[in-house]
């Protein structure tokens, strides 16, 4: 007779047997195979921590991963549990083709299975690089098991000659002047070898450590860790404590959907705000909200950015610092106690105590003002992103204005079309293109539903003409997505895409296109017969994938409102 003591079905390495039609042989069989790799009995009726590890040759941000991963799991075992890692995919953003986003809803359905259908009773969630952690936290909010999330935390920066540099708000920045002409081949090759050389994810506040700050602010990870550099001995602190944490997780049952609410999301929106963070972090975060059944409203996002002082003078805020010194500067800690009559202060976050109380034992600590402001002295008054709305973005689009030139704000100019990413690479640096400053540059067909899959294309390339004499910005229309290191006037995530048959598909050179940031408004010039004319000649330019992931992404992948989750994805009404 097999010793069933310890099987609870519901729990620990016996939960979730696989159905034989006889119990006691499913627990023999379970069992036989765990020994095999050394486990005693003992071992095996402690809790489980599932730890999701993301350590991929393809991803050099989540190169230390080996290191954190020993610190997480000592730090279950010291807590009681039985730590047992599981491979997942890992996303990086220079690997993946089209891009990484089209895979960040397969990395969210890989996870989310593997922590239903694997004996784990919490799970620690190892995630870095851009996509990673927004997928691990859409995965655990449906997975609905007690989960913490490990950032992997940012690269330190480098030396180029006089320049300090780091990823990746530098790597556009010497782009542009090879561009421009004002570096040699030879230069440039240098600078490639200079912008990346620690472990770590950009060393900016760009999408990867916007999207930490907002695992911080939901509650997802433990205090003060989220901007930790990657190669600091507190990562590995971190780590260890993370490992505890999830042990105790367990016993309180601190499921996500309690951790993740309309409040918190709030709070996550501010401080994203608060950072002038990356725009992707909007999308993101309407697909982890929308996991546990919350919409992030544009609406509301204009409503917390007009009351939301940019705090954090962190590139692409700024010209001058990096995530180290944020870090070393009193890091999100400081930016939410500034933020604090702001806040839902009764959220729960991972370690179980509220955020307010999480505040309250963090008064007084050091502050670098250099780096985070006060709400008295913010770097601006205002949030760093505002949704704009209009008769070329009726469902909404997003503009960084912190990263922006304020004096192209409110103004009206002449669309330059650009039908898809190839006609953009085989036309922008024409001699014979027609194009001034006082153009706005508009792509089409680079939305969710289209063959390129939304990349991070909206920071077109100024033609090289005008950059070489000078122009340094320009108003950039797409439905594409920035990267969160990128910067400029640049107005995204139009909604709906062309390829959904929206009007940014419709604009045609020469048309009149008018920009109000102030009125939030973003309009098309054209009369409603002509805009009619249009529509019925257009071809809708969807992904011409017939199957696999692809033709389920293009067929099931929602707008960017809605976060770019899959439909079937969200939770049934
Ligand atoms: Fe991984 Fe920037 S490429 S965080």
């Amino acid at each position: 007779m097999v010793d069933s003591k310890n099987s609870n079905p519901n729990q620990g390495f016996l939960q979730g047997l696989q159905s034989y039609g006889d119990r006691d042989f499913s627990i023999y069989m379970r069992r036989a195979f765990a020994r095999s790799q050394g486990f005693s009995m003992a071992e095996l009726a402690r809790p489980v921590v599932g730890v999701a590890y993301t350590h991929s040759k393809f991803n050099p941000c989540h190169r230390h991963f080996p290191e954190l991963l020993e610190a997480v799991k000592r730090g279950i075992t010291f807590a009681g549990g039985l730590a047992l890692e599981f491979p997942t995919i890992s996303l990086h953003e220079s690997t993946l083709a089209p891009n990484s986003m089209k895979f960040r809803n397969l990395m969210a359905m890989d996870t989310e299975e593997m922590i239903r259908a694997q004996p784990m009773d919490a799970v620690v969630l190892m995630g870095g690089c851009d996509k990673t952690v927004p997928a691990q936290l859409m995965a655990a909010a449906s997975a609905a098991k007690p989960a913490i999330q490990l950032i992997g935390g940012p690269q330190m920066t480098s030396r180029y000659k006089d320049d300090r540099v780091g990823a990746c708000t530098d790597c556009r920045k010497f782009w542009m002047r090879y561009r421009a002409g004002d570096m040699s081949s030879a230069e440039i090759e240098a600078v490639e070898g200079r912008l990346v050389t620690t472990a770590g994810t950009c060393a900016v506040m760009g999408t990867a450590s916007t999207m930490a700050a907002i695992a911080e602010g939901l509650g997802m990870i433990l205090p003060g860790t989220a901007a930790i550099p990657a190669v600091h001995a507190d990562r590995l602190r971190a780590a260890e404590a993370t490992g505890g944490e999830a042990v105790r997780m367990i016993a309180a049952k601190l499921t996500p959907d309690r951790i993740i609410t309309a409040k918190s999301v709030d709070n996550a929106v501010r401080i994203l705000l608060a950072l002038g963070g990356s725009t992707n972090g909007i999308i993101h975060l309407a697909a982890i909200a929308g996991r546990v059944g919350v919409k992030l409203d544009l609406k509301r996002l204009n409503e917390l950015s007009d009351t939301t002082p940019v705090l954090a003078a962190v590139k692409p805020v700024g010209n001058e610092f990096y995530m180290e010194d944020f870090f070393a500067a009193g890091g999100i800690g400081a930016v939410l106690r500034e933020l604090k009559p702001l806040l839902n202060l009764d959220c729960l976050t991972v370690t179980g105590e509220t955020l307010g109380q999480r505040l309250a034992s963090e008064e007084g600590h050091y502050v670098d003002r250099r780096v985070i402001k006060s709400a008295a002295e913010p770097v601006e008054p205002q949030g760093g992103l505002v949704a704009l709305f209009g008769s070329l973005a009726p469902d909404g689009a997003i503009i960084k204005r912190s990263a922006a030139t304020p004096s192209l704000f409110e103004r009206e100019g002449r669309a330059i079309v650009f039908s898809s990413l190839d006609d953009l690479a085989a036309r922008i640096d024409a001699p014979d293109l027609d194009v001034t400053a006082d153009d706005f540059l508009i792509l089409q067909n680079a939305g969710p539903r289209s063959a390129a899959a939304m990349p991070e294309a909206g920071f077109l390339p100024i033609p090289k003409k005008l950059a070489r004499a000078g122009v340094k910005d320009m108003v950039r229309i797409s439905d594409a997505r920035m990267s969160g290191t990128a910067f400029g006037t640049i107005v995204l995530h139009v909604a709906p895409e062309a390829a959904a048959g929206g009007p940014i598909g419709l604009v045609a050179t020469g048309d009149r296109i008018r920009l109000s940031v102030k009125d939030r408004k973003l309009d098309l010039l054209v009369d409603a017969a002509e805009l009619d004319k249009r529509r019925k000649a257009q071809v809708l330019q969807t992904s011409p994938e017939a199957r696999g992931y692809g033709q389920l992404f293009s067929r099931t992948v929602t707008q960017a409102p809605e976060g770019c989750d899959f439909d079937f994805l969200r939770p049934a009404k």
